[in-house]
């Protein structure tokens, strides 16, 4: 079977991870790359065997013979670049946040649809060797009915995560916390519990010189009956301290953990022992001064190849993509503003 030839857009933090994650995948092929930044571009470049680069992303777009494109730019452009994307006939692979909106998000949905190619969304989460454990088990029913749900967010951010960059703390360019630190969580509970139908919510920007919230508090309800609960900051002091979620089931609970949902924190499941004998513990992102989360885009890429060439693997489609933004939507509209 052919290679399946990528092409990146945005060569920041993830971007660079998109690039060396297609670089290794044996059936993937890295085709161009494009940023407006000229030094990070041409360093890239150079990097990778003087692949292609394009500062205009529409140069790249229209000249290069590529299936996919990976945009890997801030929230505010996933929309436009997306439906460009699609306009020159490629497939997209959006970074999380699909959008900034569900209007956004369906814009995209429809373009893919009317233009019969794919778009997919990173949710890279969704591999972690702890969270497929835990679907396996909602999905065989070993936690009988599931009363409620807390996550928490606890994370580390220093003002410089946001003073160094164009678009990060600013509203209309990043939206939110949510967007950003907690939209994995939240693919990951509307894809176990369903659609957030009901929520109230407090905001407030406590430690950090910026437009968006630095710490959070959500009570939320999903469509299953399921209540919720997330606590979000990027206020806590020196590192992240936790990224975890619990899980309290009539016939037992769970909490998995460590500091990006890499790790089982308990378990004590009835009708599920933990077999102790297996490694579940994944690793993070690393981008420097901050840690992100999990590290599994390997296993995204991998899985879209296998949908696209084969109608295969576990992805996350645009029309699975919008649920989380239409919670964290319903979150923010909910959201009582206690910022100064
Ligand atoms: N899946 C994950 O765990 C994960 C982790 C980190 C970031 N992300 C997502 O990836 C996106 C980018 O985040 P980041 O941390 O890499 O940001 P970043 O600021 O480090 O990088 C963004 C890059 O996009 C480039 N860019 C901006 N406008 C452009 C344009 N018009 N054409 C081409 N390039 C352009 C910038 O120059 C920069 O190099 C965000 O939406 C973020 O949520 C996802």
């Amino acid at each position: 079977m052919d290679k399946v030839k990528f092409a990146i857009v945005g060569c920041g933090s993830i971007g660079r991870r998109h690039i060396a994650v297609v670089d290794a995948e044996p059936n993937a092929t890295l085709t161009a790359i494009s940023d407006i930044n000229q030094n990070v571009l041409v360093e890239q470049s150079e990097l990778y065997n003087n692949v292609p680069h394009y500062e205009n992303y529409e140069d790249l777009l229209k000249t290069v013979d590529c299936d996919f494109v990976n945009i890997c730019t801030p929230h505010y452009l996933h929309k436009e670049m997306t439906l460009k994307a699609i306009s020159y006939g490629k497939n997209v692979l959006v970074e999380k946040p699909m959008a900034l909106s569900v209007q956004d998000c369906e814009e995209m949905n429809n373009a893919a649809h009317k233009a019969g190619v794919k778009l997919y969304v990173v949710k890279q989460n969704r591999y972690n060797t702890p969270v497929r454990l835990l679907k396996q088990v909602l999905d065989t029913g070993r936690l009988g009915q599931v009363y409620m749900v807390k996550c928490d967010v606890l994370w580390n951010r220093y003002q410089g995560y946001y003073d160094e960059s164009p678009w990060r703390g600013k509203k209309s360019l990043e939206g939110g916390a949510l967007f950003t630190q907690v939209s994995h969580f939240i693919d990951l509970l509307v894809w176990w519990f369903g659609d957030v139908v009901d929520a109230t919510a407090h905001l407030d920007t406590q430690s950090h010189q910026i437009e968006i919230e630095d710490c959070g508090n959500a009570s939320i309800v999903f469509d299953s009956g399921t209540l919720g609960n997330i606590t979000w900051t990027t206020s806590v002091y020196s590192k992240n301290y936790e990224g975890s979620i619990t899980i309290i089931g009539e016939k037992g609970t769970i909490k998995i953990g460590g500091k990006y949902l890499n790790k089982i924190e308990y378990w004590d499941v009835e009708a599920w022992p933990l077999d102790t004998s297996i490694e579940y513990t994944d690793k993070p992102n690393l981008y420097g001064k901050y840690q992100g989360t999990s590290s599994n885009h390997p296993f995204v890429i991998e899985h879209i190849i296998q949908n696209f060439q084969q109608n295969s693997g576990e992805v996350v489609e645009g029309t699975e993509g919008i649920r989380s933004i239409k919670a964290i939507e319903m979150i923010y509209s909910r959201a009582k503003s206690i910022m100064k």
